[in-house]
């Protein structure tokens, strides 16, 4: 099923046979077609994105386990406990932080009692790094147009802290990737987002920051920086009322 080697690894020592999960930020749905490869009974996939759902629908086409919900993580569709495992690939360094909180409390309500989280993410770049230059272009873009981020590298012991917050226990941290390798046509997509954000700027804010992506483009070429890592969490029990 094409999985990526980022999600066997993460998913590798969780017990997925039979059980059923949630792939929180589906994307393309990476993690949806390793919990399935995994032997998962049934997975959600949910994103807010509607070419990302039509993308997921499309990948797990035949396969009647998976289910795309179109939706906003800060107000899941589902009942409290309602699954066993929750994937979160990818999807922090997209949350800005004042919705971290919103979506952790949101995927704590939904998962039940016992039940496992796995958080993988990009740890933060070195500042040195022209990757992380190139970052900062796109969110001072992201936040001039929208007054959001449009990425947040969080350290790993900041999503452990977040979690433990919540009442989840750490079972472990891993990494899965490293170094982290960009790609030009990974780093162009991000000048490209640039370019969409700036496009609704008077161009005396615009062009320097278009130029300035695009020289870091150039200048990186690809790049091979960073660490992924991966958390696996255990769910609190329930308090009784
Ligand atoms: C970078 S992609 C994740 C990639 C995917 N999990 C993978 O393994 O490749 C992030 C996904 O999260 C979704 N997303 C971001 N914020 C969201 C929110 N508040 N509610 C629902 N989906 C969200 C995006 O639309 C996108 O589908």
């Amino acid at each position: 099923m094409d999985v990526p080697r980022t999600v066997r690894r993460a998913l590798a020592d969780r017990t997925i046979d039979g059980r059923v999960c949630l792939e929180a930020g589906a994307g393309v749905g990476n993690a949806t077609v390793g919990l399935l490869e995994a032997g998962a009974a049934e997975v959600y996939a949910l994103t807010d994105d509607a070419e990302h759902a039509r993308d997921v629908r499309d990948r797990v086409a035949g396969d009647d386990r998976g289910s795309i919900l179109r939706a906003d993580l800060r107000s899941i569709p589902l009942p409290d406990d309602a699954v066993d495992v929750v994937t979160a690939h990818a999807l922090f360094n997209v949350l800005p932080p004042a919705d971290a909180a919103t979506v952790a409390a949101e995927l704590t309500r939904v998962v039940a009692p016992g039940g496992c989280l796995v958080v993988d993410d990009y740890a933060p770049l070195p500042g040195s790094s022209p990757v992380r230059r190139l970052f900062a272009v796109e969110n001072a873009a992201a936040e001039l147009a929208a007054g959001r981020p449009a990425l947040t590298f969080y350290p790993v012991a900041g999503l452990e802290r977040l979690f433990a917050g919540y009442g989840w226990r750490l079972d472990r941290t891993r990494t899965i990737l490293e170094p982290v390798p960009w790609t030009s046509d990974l780093l162009e997509a991000h000048a490209d987002v640039v370019r969409r954000h700036t496009a609704t700027l008077p161009a005396a804010l615009a062009e320097p920051l278009v130029d300035r992506a695009d020289r870091l483009v150039d200048e990186i070429g690809s790049a091979a920086v960073g660490e992924m890592y991966s958390l696996a969490m255990t769910a609190p029990e329930r308090e009784s009322t």
